[in-house]
């Protein structure tokens, strides 16, 4: 029996999706603060320590391959516990440079039958400089973190750069990557940031103000004909060190909850899988290898994480499966991959990357 998914589940799910999630946060904030249920005896739980689990990536070493995708801890709240919950790294944010509200609640919406969460937050952020105090008030972390930086809403697209580089210049020394988040789908335009020319000038002057940092892009899963191969191209020549796919979609393939699929906002979880997974495999196919690709996008069981990696992520994340399994997840799926490694008699992630097409 798994006590998240008897008791603790049915309890956060009688609230509003937000209010719940506002709830475990504060928890987790808590226990970093004053650990009293020793962070040491959790993480023994659910840590898993293996070599052949350990991924270098964009200059950073890697324990473990799955990590905290973007949106969960957008203030960088509970930095310490992703990695006492057996997460390999953890991306803070979508921060923007000036705090915002975001969109008017409710804006978080579960779909329990299809295993999904529809959002339109909105990039409520405490803004980068509160998240940079955040940050440094708690650091050293035992796990790499990544910050996702975004624009402010009330910033027009022809100063978009400007935002990201402030966002990068208030952050700058606390991250071990950065992520330019151009596509969102709540805030109005941002997607319209991935066109080639917009693309390459964003990732050339973030690239510069993160100085030795690295800096990826994260794309949507929603992009026609050969647009997001023209995107690749602009990332690459940038001189972005990373892609990560995917984003939540627009599209609402095959729900069963057909009262919340009509909810404005991004969708996430198990019907985004094949679509992120697709996307993945299309920035592979055109980044060659070149760059690393962290793949998200509907990982539920270390059989979703394995196809992500055969499509050719290097790395894998997770949100929406998370609020359905609960902090169990991040284990099951470690030693889930383990086992199929041991099956598939492979002896380190990096040997899967791409390996379906070859
Ligand atoms: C409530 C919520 C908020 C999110 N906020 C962000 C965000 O601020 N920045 C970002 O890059 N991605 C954000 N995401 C997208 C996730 O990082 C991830 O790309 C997406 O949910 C797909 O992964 P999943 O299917 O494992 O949830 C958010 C997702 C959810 C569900």
């Amino acid at each position: 029996m798994s006590l998240y998914r008897e008791l603790a589940r049915p309890i956060l799910f009688r609230s509003d999706a937000e209010d719940a999630h506002l709830r475990v946060l504060h928890l987790l904030a808590q226990w970093q603060a004053h650990p009293k249920v020793s962070a040491d005896v959790v993480q023994q739980l659910l840590h898993v320590a293996d070599p052949r689990l350990h991924v270098r990536a964009f200059g950073v070493d890697f324990a473990l391959p799955i990590g905290l995708a973007a949106g969960l801890d957008k203030h960088a709240e509970a930095t310490h516990t992703w990695g006492w919950l057996g997460f390999g790294h953890a991306e803070l944010g979508t921060i923007t440079p000036q705090p915002q509200p975001g969109n008017p609640r409710p804006r978080l919406f579960r779909l329990p039958a299809d295993e999904a969460l529809i959002n339109r937050m909105g990039f409520n952020s405490v803004g980068a400089a509160k998240v940079a105090e955040n940050l440094f008030a708690t650091r050293p972390f035992a796990i790499p973190i990544g910050c996702n930086v975004g624009k402010n809403k009330e910033t027009p697209n022809e100063a978009a750069v400007d935002d990201y580089v402030a966002a990068i210049e208030q952050l700058r020394g606390l991250a071990d990557w950065f992520t330019l988040n151009v596509s969102s789908p709540n805030t109005p335009d941002l997607r319209k940031l991935q066109a080639p020319g917009a693309m390459r000038a964003l990732v050339e002057q973030s690239v510069a103000a993160a100085g030795t940092t690295p800096v990826l892009v994260k794309v949507a899963p929603d992009f026609e004909d050969d647009a997001l191969e023209q995107t690749v191209d602009a990332v690459l020549e940038g001189g972005a060190a990373g892609v990560i796919a995917s984003n939540t979609t627009l599209t609402r393939p095959n729900l069963r909850e057909t009262a919340r699929a009509s909810e404005t906002g991004g969708l996430s979880g198990a019907p985004l899988k094949h679509l992120a997974t697709a996307t993945i495999r299309r920035v592979y196919a055109r980044t060659q290898g070149k760059v690393p690709l962290i793949g998200v996008g509907g990982i539920a069981t270390a059989e979703d994480a394995w196809e992500k990696l055969l499509a050719g992520a290097d790395l894998l994340q997770v949100y929406s499966a998370l609020i359905f399994a609960g902090p169990g997840l991040a284990k099951e799926l470690h030693l889930g991959l383990l086992d199929i490694m041991e099956g598939e008699g492979v002896k380190s992630l990096a040997e899967v990357v791409g390996q379906e097409r070859r």
